[in-house]
């Protein structure tokens, strides 16, 4: 049997600090050595990236509720078989900001009752979990002012507001409540440091 690789995802709402907590964690394990690949969703191949454009701006109407679950999935099925499997296959450790559960609550949740499509489509497709998520949570208010605080054009689910926002909030914390062997669930209104060395201790535990 080959070495597999680890595989570690960040979810949570927006703006509750996984891309940072994501970058420190990378620099982190780096400097011990580890071989590490850092990458996100939507997107992280280059067939997966045209997609996130696809979904994360322009005219959000475009698409039904059920197209917009087949996008996020086929950029999914692009980055699993073109980044992430080859860096497993590897043995790299492999650090994604966001993965399935993002769609189980936001395609699932948001604009009507997705959520027993979405893990059809995911078991037919997509078919692997992660073997660690870490969930940062925190308060939907602190969340959407970091969020609004960043400029850009991806605005697409902030703009739904807190209400969709202590919705998934709610619902990351049951799917953590559910699965509890792969989740870990961080308090992430605290500084920066704080957290990253909650981060860092869940992960390592889990790391061979
Ligand atoms: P996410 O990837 O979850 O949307 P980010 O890591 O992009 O979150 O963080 C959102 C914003 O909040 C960024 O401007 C970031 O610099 C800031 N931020 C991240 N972590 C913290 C923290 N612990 N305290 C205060 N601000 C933070
Ligand atoms: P991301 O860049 O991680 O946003 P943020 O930094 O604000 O957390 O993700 C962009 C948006 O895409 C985010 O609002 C959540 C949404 N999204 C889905 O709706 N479904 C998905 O499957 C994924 C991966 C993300």
């Amino acid at each position: 049997m080959t070495a597999q690789g680890t595989f570690i995802t960040f979810e949570g709402i927006d703006g509750s600090g996984k891309s940072t907590q994501a970058r420190m964690l990378v620099d982190r394990l780096r400097d011990e050595g580890r071989e590490v690949l850092l990458t996100r969703e939507p997107g992280g191949s280059p067939g997966a990236e045209e997609i996130r454009r696809l979904v994360l701006e322009g005219d959000p109407d475009r698409w039904s509720a059920e197209t917009e679950l087949l996008l996020f999935t086929a950029a999914r099925r692009d980055h699993l078989e073109r980044t992430i499997e080859p860096a497993l296959a590897a043995g790299k450790t492999v650090i994604c900001d966001r993965f399935a559960d993002s769609t189980r609550m936001y395609q699932g949740l948001s604009r009507g009752d997705l959520r027993a499509k979405v893990d059809v489509l995911h078991n037919l497709m997509i078919g692997r979990e992660p073997n660690l998520t870490v969930l940062i949570d925190m308060n939907p208010e602190t969340g959407l002012t970091r969020a609004l605080g960043r400029q850009g054009t991806e605005e697409r689910f902030e703009d739904f507001g807190p209400d969709l926002q202590r919705r998934i909030r709610a619902g990351f914390l049951d799917l953590a409540r559910a699965y509890p062997d792969r989740f870990r669930v961080i308090v992430g209104g605290r500084d920066r440091e704080s957290v990253a060395e909650d981060v860092h201790r869940a992960v390592s535990s889990a790391l061979p």
